[in-house]
């Protein structure tokens, strides 16, 4: 089954051909992120509106992909009476999708809608289903994407066993789920107050770095580690760890992050020490948190997800507690593209859960949870 998974719930504006759910045949992506740097951080209005002049390019690119043509030149772009050969085949091979997946929430609604519009439009158009995808819960889905054709590592590692705990870490959400079978999610835990990646952000910020704060914090911390041990990083609090319970709480951290900051002489001196101490204390939370679920729930396997999941020394801290705990649980974690906004795990989330609605009863919806059924 070929699905067209496209997603615009944030900055990112993205397309993907996936087969049955998990063999990538195209993946577009526009992201306006650095337009958003330069604000340090979101401004929805404008977000949407990078949305709105991306939406049918990305698209294209991605149908261009799956259909084996080469992308058109900067000629052929520019010039419409030169693009008349290539539109022809984007829509005879449009009419080869079987489906259309689109994420209907949750979101920044300005954004959101720019997705759900135009996969409506196509849906009508070309009389194809469409599946309204939680973008939580894609987010999941980009363990299940085949890795032989994507990553180095050439060997597939099969599809995750349920039941799987999966802990979400984006921008704006952090869940802990218990994932029994694809369509049977459980709540299990979350943040009370900021987002993991909103930690990264709002900390990034304050020491200066750019918008998103997650990579920057993270490729300072890796100068830092480089060269330095990573026992000791204690600067910083671990809220909420040692409570008998599956919650998070960031917002302390970046109050104590402002604290320092305004105490400390040289910043500028300090960006990787303290980049090291902030990425550490967001870690240890999450990895403790999961670690103990992990022991109470016994899953087959743990997918981590999300924006976050980016983050190569979360992986390596997960990896190495789970051996010195000796859990048998199967750890995965999507390749960093996959972990960041896609619309990859859109069509997979889709074709896992393939339940289409009619097209006029599509709708977005920003405040959806990642244990809201459809609509
Ligand atoms: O899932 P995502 O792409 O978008 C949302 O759904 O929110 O997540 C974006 C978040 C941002 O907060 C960004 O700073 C964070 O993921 N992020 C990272 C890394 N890459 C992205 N955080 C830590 N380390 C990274 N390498
Ligand atoms: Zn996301």
């Amino acid at each position: 089954m070929l699905i067209l998974g496209i997603e615009t719930s944030c900055d990112e504006t993205a397309a993907a051909v996936v087969k049955d759910g998990t063999e990538l045949l195209g993946n577009a992506i526009a992201s306006s992120t650095e337009m958003h740097s330069k604000t340090g951080g979101i401004i929805p209005e404008n977000a949407a509106r990078e949305q709105i002049r991306s939406i049918l390019p990305v698209i294209n690119q991605a149908l261009q992909q799956a259909s084996g043509q080469k992308e058109p030149t900067t000629d052929q772009a520019n010039n419409p009476s030169k693009r008349t050969a290539s539109n022809m085949s984007q829509s005879h091979f449009i009419k080869k999708i079987d489906s259309i997946a689109v994420t209907y929430g949750p979101g920044l609604i300005g954004s959101l809608l720019v997705g759900v519009e135009a996969a409506k439009t196509l849906s009508y158009v070309y009389n194809k289903p469409i599946v309204p995808v939680n973008h939580l819960v894609a987010h999941i889905y980009a363990n299940f994407i085949s890795r032989a054709q994507n990553s180095k590592l050439k060997t597939q590692k099969r599809s995750p066993a349920f039941p799987a705990l999966a802990l979400v870490v984006s921008g704006g959400h952090t869940d802990l789920v218990l994932v029994k079978d694809h369509g049977d999610i459980k709540w299990v835990g979350g943040t009370r107050d900021d987002a993991a990646g909103e930690a990264f952000d709002k900390c990034a910020r304050l020491l200066g770095l750019t918008y998103p704060g997650g990579p920057a914090i993270a490729n300072q911390a890796e100068t830092f580690l480089s060269h330095k041990n990573s026992e000791n990083l204690n600067r910083f609090p671990r809220p909420i760890i040692n409570e008998n319970n599956y919650d998070w709480s960031f917002s302390g951290l970046k109050t104590a992050v402002l604290r320092e900051v305004q105490k400390t002489n040289n910043i500028d001196q300090k960006t990787a020490e303290f980049s090291a101490e902030i990425q550490e204390a967001i870690i240890d939370v999450l990895v403790e948190k999961s670690i103990r679920a992990i022991k109470q729930f016994r899953p087959k396997s743990f997918l981590l997800s999300g924006g976050v999941a980016a983050n190569k020394r979360l992986r390596e801290i997960f990896i190495n507690r789970i051996k010195q705990e000796k859990l048998t649980i199967d750890f995965f974690a999507p390749e960093p593209k996959l972990a960041t906004d896609n619309a990859v795990v859109i069509a997979a989330a889709a074709y896992y859960n393939y339940s289409p609605i009619p097209w006029h009863e599509v709708n977005a919806n920003p405040q959806l949870s990642i244990v809201d059924q459809l609509q």
